[in-house]
């Protein structure tokens, strides 16, 4: 009987899938990640594991494994795996896109409109009792639409991005690797987006290129009414740049769905600048995308076990 070991409880969709076909599950019970010494304790019972972004499954984890044969990642990222060491053992990775693309756009988009329009500081006002009659400059924020929208990085999620600001009639400016034709948005160099854009949403992969791309410098090329959004990976962004930028108006707001580090101290400035909004890595957070996600990590992990090619592999 095979054995999948799962660091997490994800929901039961994809889990009674797994029961279906007979694999025994091995579920990490805890609401924490896992240790490093129980990743690698189930690591090497394992035929199969599910893990999530908050694994770090290096070469020394990878080193555990006996009968592994997938790391099926309940994401769309995988920089929480070393996948030069999972190729390297003969281990399949894979993980989870398209069903958590529109979810995840939803999610930049609230960002996006909660800063320019200052949401939760008019939750907060209303809420402390200072809301005392209609006044003429009362939280005034940006228009969003009719802006300049800079998508970096112009994949699946920026391109779902890129379609909704077609309602706010704006332009929509994208840095990619390649082309995309059919959505109405002008490719330009990253200065050139970083120089023309109101808002700017990163959606690229961490990769060692792509860490601290927004730093100190490219922060200082952005207009200072910009607005920027990160749904992608927190280390896209230098933190303590950012502190600074924010703190010095050299930027007008930031709408934050993952930090660096993840969770930020309970202290962290970022948690205190009025012109900041931080939620705790939601992006893909809706009941039926992570039923989804649950669903589609097991069929990835039952193609494998099953000896067809996975639906979602994104090495070897
Ligand atoms: C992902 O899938 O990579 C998101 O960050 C979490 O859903």
């Amino acid at each position: 009987m095979y054995r999948v070991y799962i660091t997490r409880k994800i929901p039961e969709a994809g889990l009674r899938l797994l029961k279906d076909h007979g694999f025994e599950l091995d579920i990490w019970p805890g609401d924490l990640p896992p240790s490093k010494e129980e990743l690698k304790r189930g690591i090497s019972q394992a035929d199969a594991m599910i893990s999530l972004l908050t694994d770090k499954i290096d070469e020394e984890v990878i080193s555990n494994a006996r009968n592994l044969k997938v790391i099926a990642n309940y994401a769309v990222g995988y920089d929480n795996i070393d996948l030069e060491a999972a190729t390297k053992a003969g281990i399949v990775v894979t993980n989870t896109p398209d069903v958590l693309t529109e979810t995840t756009a939803d999610l930049a988009w609230a960002l996006m409109l909660s800063v320019a329009r200052r949401l939760i500081e008019g939750v907060s006002h209303v809420k402390d009792g200072k809301w005392r009659t209609w006044e003429p400059q009362l939280l005034l924020g940006q228009d969003v639409y009719g802006a300049t929208l800079g998508i970096v990085g112009m994949g699946r999620i920026g391109q779902a991005v890129a379609r909704r600001a077609i309602g706010f009639q704006m332009k929509v400016l994208y840095t990619s690797r390649s082309e995309k034709t059919g959505i109405d948005a002008q490719k330009v160099s990253l200065d050139e987006l970083l120089a023309q854009s109101d808002f700017i949403s990163l959606h690229t992969p961490l990769t060692k290129e792509t860490r601290h791309m927004i730093n100190k410098s490219t922060l200082k090329r952005m207009k200072p009414t910009a607005i920027l959004i990160n749904t992608a990976r927190g280390p896209l962004v230098d933190t303590a740049a950012l502190v600074e930028a924010l703190r010095e108006g050299q930027i007008a707001g930031a709408g934050l769905d993952v930090t660096d580090p993840e969770p930020l101290p309970r202290n962290h400035p970022l948690l205190y600048l009025p012109n900041c909004i931080v939620v705790p890595h939601i992006g893909s957070a809706s009941q039926r995308t992570r039923d989804l996600m649950s669903e589609i990590a097991a069929r990835n992990v039952i193609a494998v076990l099953e000896g067809s090619q996975a639906p979602n592999q994104v090495n070897i």
